[in-house]
């Protein structure tokens, strides 16, 4: 009997042993909201990759709330994450669920977004931001003839780096032409005033991004499309250039100027290649998207997570500075979507099928 109730005890405690090990999970990934289709997408990408690469993964998502994001932190910390990847809702805010982390002895890699201000973070897997604002100001310059033609800037929110990153982009390509008469800027006193200076600190971005901030909000970028139309006299209209920041804010500025009886015609970026501004895309309500393809940067991550896993050290090209310390990352190359190409670069490339569109010749 007392044999038995050993090998009982002994089996239990091996079954508890085993469970404790495989349940744990690897690898946990933070996203900033369900309620855009980009970071939908990132969590399609990353299940089906984590899948294929064999880790143990979950993927939490803090619905634009820092609190609820560092709860996230805490949640996969205590089911015995080694690395963190995460997509921070604030760069700044960010730093105290990555130093949580880093505490707890967990890897993190920081996601698209740059969390700033600590040293917690241990390697950053992004796109070239700087060169998505180029391809907004590449595309709008290529477009207009002559000068004194109408632009209207918009940004991301200012609690995200790449606001600042995308706006230093878009900035190095129009300012000269702000500066040479080519575009005047329409909705922006702060730009018009800086108009002369090629490079601009980050207060100085910060004054103009705080005029024309979308905050990545749908709504908000739609109230600040109309309050700029309803104060643009007639000679602002007529045919207007437009640096959207994302896709789902393009969606909403184009909405609101498309029904201003005084604009003609309007050219308009975005970021993302989301496939309702795809769509938007083949029917000539957006003009360029920038495709950034997140199966790229979901595999840098997963290799990423995998060297740590490994006790390793990523490969990197390059650092970024977070403000506190220069972060090892590897960003990637980005592609201009418009549509003379949209078929070639979104669905014979096997980024999205065909059948999500309509009209796509
Ligand atoms: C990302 C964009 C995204 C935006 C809003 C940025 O940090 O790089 O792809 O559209 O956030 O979520």
């Amino acid at each position: 009997m007392k044999r038995l109730s050993f090998i009982v005890t002994s089996l239990l405690f091996v079954m508890l042993f085993a469970t404790s090990v495989f349940a744990q999970t690897q690898v946990g990934i933070v996203l900033p909201t369900k309620d855009e289709p980009r970071w939908i997408q990132d969590q399609t990408r990353f299940l089906e990759a984590l899948k294929t690469a064999g880790i143990s993964a979950e993927v939490l998502f803090s619905q634009g709330d820092s609190a609820k994001e560092k709860a996230n932190v805490e949640t996969l910390i205590t089911k015995g994450i080694k690395v963190l990847i995460i997509c921070p809702q604030d760069g700044s805010a960010a730093a105290a669920a990555a130093d949580a982390a880093k505490k707890a002895g967990v890897k993190v890699i920081s996601y698209d977004r740059l969390i700033r201000d600590t040293a917690s973070v241990d390697y950053y897997v992004t796109f070239d931001s700087v060169q998505v604002g180029a391809a907004w100001g590449d595309y709008l310059v290529k477009q207009a003839k002559g000068k004194g033609n109408n632009l209207y800037i918009y940004a991301g929110a200012a609690s995200d780096n790449n606001a600042f990153l995308f706006f230093e982009g878009a900035w190095s390509v129009l300012q000269p032409k702000i500066a040479d008469g080519t575009f005047v800027v329409r909705n922006s006193d702060k730009a018009v005033a800086l108009s002369k200076k090629a490079k601009l600190t980050r207060d100085e971005q910060a004054s103009i991004i705080g005029q024309v901030t979308t905050n990545w909000n749908f709504s908000d970028a739609k109230n600040k499309a109309e309050a700029n139309l309803t104060t643009a006299t007639a000679e602002m209209k007529g045919t207007v250039y437009i640096a959207a920041p994302n896709d789902g804010t393009a969606r909403s500025i184009a909405d609101t100027f498309a029904v201003d009886k005084a604009v003609k015609k309007y050219y308009i970026t975005g970021q993302d290649a989301e496939i309702p501004s795809i769509q938007y895309i083949i029917d000539g309500k957006q003009s360029m998207t920038v495709l950034k393809d997140v199966r790229t940067l979901v595999k840098d991550a997963i290799t990423a997570a995998q060297a740590f896993l490994k006790s390793t050290v990523p490969a990197k090209t390059t650092t970024y500075n977070n403000g506190k310390v220069e972060v090892p990352a590897k960003p990637t190359a980005i592609v201009t979507v418009t549509k003379d190409n949209v078929k070639a670069a979104i669905v014979d490339s096997g980024y999205y099928p065909a059948s999500n569109f309509t009209g796509l010749k």
